[in-house]
């Protein structure tokens, strides 16, 4: 099984949607899918599960921030108990071989990671217990039959963000091609170096035996690209060639820009790879499907 996390600290760059077409989109290939939601917002967990559905039947014990109440001793014994899997999205998946559940997210979970941060300032023998949370949970026998895990964080880059990180085999940067978010891409490789090289420290100050973490191999997809003649305007363009100057690969396939399209999906429970209409459109998405297939392949798991 095969962890990528969709991660920028910046918000609004499309990660919710890149997560949720992708992760249905391989499940349409026949592919074991497991989706997490580590956003508060919880935008991924509703656009799978109804608003009733997901109070209802998820945030009173099912969600993702149990598994971090783990850590004070007052979670479930097992992560695998939190999966839940989406009906509607479920049926267009039927004959495809493949299948897609989710580990929902919960409103509070912003909460809890500013709580355990904080209780790591008072015990910072705990550090890599809190850090590798995710990954150990994700250990469990039962994640081995999903061929891949996408996490989708929350724009922070908090204790959270840092365990899908520390639990990935790949991220995944969603980017608008403008110059805020280029600026974004930059910052946070050097978060995610720094976060490296501090866990390793403790990893070593503790003469912990547990692996060392590496610094993921990173891949930029640019999400809400504006087209004229089946190309980027300008001036996205320039700042597409500049992210190659970063030396962090792209992917050659880029999102369009369509709010009309993007927007109402949510709410049907079904992304748009599976139920658009747009033909241009979601043969875009598949071919992002495609390289991502390809990048999974080179990923050492
Ligand atoms: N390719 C696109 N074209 C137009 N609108 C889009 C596109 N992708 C996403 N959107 C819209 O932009 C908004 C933000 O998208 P999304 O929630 O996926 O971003 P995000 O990075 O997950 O945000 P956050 O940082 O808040 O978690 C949503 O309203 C979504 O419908
Ligand atoms: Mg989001």
């Amino acid at each position: 099984m095969k962890v990528v996390s969709v991660i920028n600290h910046k918000g609004g760059v499309g990660k919710t949607t890149l997560t949720s077409n992708l992760g249905a989109g391989l499940a349409a290939r026949g592919k074991k899918v497991l989706l997490i939601d580590l956003d508060s917002q919880a935008s991924l967990t509703v656009s799978f599960f109804t608003q009733a559905e997901w109070q209802t039947d998820l945030v009173p014990d099912r969600t993702i921030k149990n598994w971090f109440e783990g850590l004070r001793g007052e979670g479930p014994d097992s992560m695998s108990s939190l999966i839940a899997k989406p009906e509607r999205v479920s049926a267009y998946l039927t004959h495809t071989g493949g299948f897609l559940d989710l580990i929902s997210a919960h409103r509070d979970l912003s909460e809890v990671d500013t709580a355990l941060a904080a209780q790591l300032l008072l015990d910072p023998e705990h550090y890599l217990a809190a850090h590798r949370r995710l990954r150990e949970g994700l250990q469990e026998k039962a994640f081995a039959d999903y061929d891949v895990t996408l996490i989708d964080c929350a724009p922070n880059f908090g204790l959270i963000a840092k365990n899908a990180v520390a639990a990935s085999d790949m991220l995944l940067i969603p980017t608008r091609p403008d110059y805020l978010s280029i600026n974004g891409i930059d910052s946070l490789g050097r978060k995610v170096q720094a976060f490296a090289q501090e866990y390793n420290e403790q990893l070593g100050e503790a003469g912990d035996p547990g692996a060392p973490l590496g610094r993921p191999p990173a891949a930029v997809v640019f999400t809400m690209v504006q087209l004229h003649d089946n190309q980027p305007i300008e001036s996205q363009r320039s700042y597409i060639s500049r992210v190659s100057g970063l030396g962090v690969p792209t992917f050659q396939t880029t999102v369009r820009d369509s709010k009309a399209v993007y927007g109402p999906a949510p709410e049907y429970g079904v992304p748009v790879i599976l139920a658009g209409t747009g033909r241009a459109l979601t043969r875009e998405l598949r071919d992002l499907v495609s390289e991502m297939v390809a990048h999974l392949d080179e990923v050492a798991s």
